[in-house]
């Protein structure tokens, strides 16, 4: 015997849903205002290591030449990357959704454990709800970096008009800096989300997608092989 256990709200899934492609665009034409000033490095003095980007990089993304057309798309989609992130915010809060989502006392110890039991170092998982510990920290630190990248975006868009706001993030080559890596960052979270997805699996995705897991039930009888559904509504399951 089985169950059907809700896990996402619709709601959740419709903003989660409109960032991906939103955000894939802000980074494309991110990429395509880029190139037009590509100043950033990791190196010293005339030593480079890693340039943002090479020109090969650059050449396969057919990234040259398309600065106005990479701010055109940059700064209608930044609009609906703002509201939907706002939006899903302000859900987060009415909803009391975010006590699934930000991580409490323990978090930065259960992630550790969480972080070895992937290794394999160690047996058991923390008991958690939605989300365990180190689910709650990357979650809830790229929604602090979407509220970065909105302010740092803010401040390199008019740094006249919100002077206030580029001063607090160190100035316009400052604030232009905390835009990029941030941008970098949100492109590891993806990579790390990504492979972290497909680890655990269809349910849990299809759970993002229909909003329900299947499940088995808690205490099945021995000996039953029955597959009917049970429904269950509750979203604070174990993934
Ligand atoms: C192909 C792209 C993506 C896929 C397949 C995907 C898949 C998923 C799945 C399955 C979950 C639920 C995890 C669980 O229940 O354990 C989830 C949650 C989440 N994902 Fe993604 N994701 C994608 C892109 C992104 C992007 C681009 C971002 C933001 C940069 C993002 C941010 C989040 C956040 C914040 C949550 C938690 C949502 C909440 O419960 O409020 N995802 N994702």
């Amino acid at each position: 015997m089985k169950r059907i256990v809700s896990k996402h709200p619709l709601a959740i899934r419709w903003f989660h849903w409109i960032n991906f492609p939103v955000l894939a665009v802000m980074i494309w034409s991110g990429l395509l205002i880029y190139w037009a000033n590509d100043v950033y490095r990791i190196g010293w003095g005339d030593t480079t290591i890693l340039k943002f980007f090479p020109d090969s990089f650059n050449k396969a993304l057919n990234l040259p030449y398309r600065l106005a057309e990479g701010m055109s798309f940059h700064f209608v989609f930044m609009w609906i990357f703002a509201i939907n992130g706002i939006l899903y915010f302000l859900y987060l809060l009415f909803s009391k959704e975010y006590k699934l989502i930000f991580p409490h006392k323990k978090a930065l110890k259960e992630s550790w454990q969480v972080l070895l039991h992937d290794l394999h170092l160690r047996k058991g998982l923390p008991p958690q709800k939605k989300y365990n510990a180190a689910q709650r920290i990357a979650y809830t630190g790229v929604i602090i970096m979407g509220f970065g990248s909105l302010i740092t975006g803010l401040a390199i868009y008019k740094p006249v008009q919100f002077k206030t706001i580029c001063f607090l993030l160190g100035g316009y080559e400052w604030a232009r800096a905390e835009h990029f890596i941030i941008t970098i960052l949100f492109v590891l979270f993806f990579l790390v989300h990504i492979v972290q997805v497909v680890l655990a699996g269809w349910n849990n995705f299809r759970g993002m997608v229909a909003g329900f897991e299947v499940l088995p039930m808690p205490t099945p009888k021995e000996g039953s092989d029955d597959d009917s559904f049970e429904t269950e509504n509750t979203s604070q399951t174990n993934n």
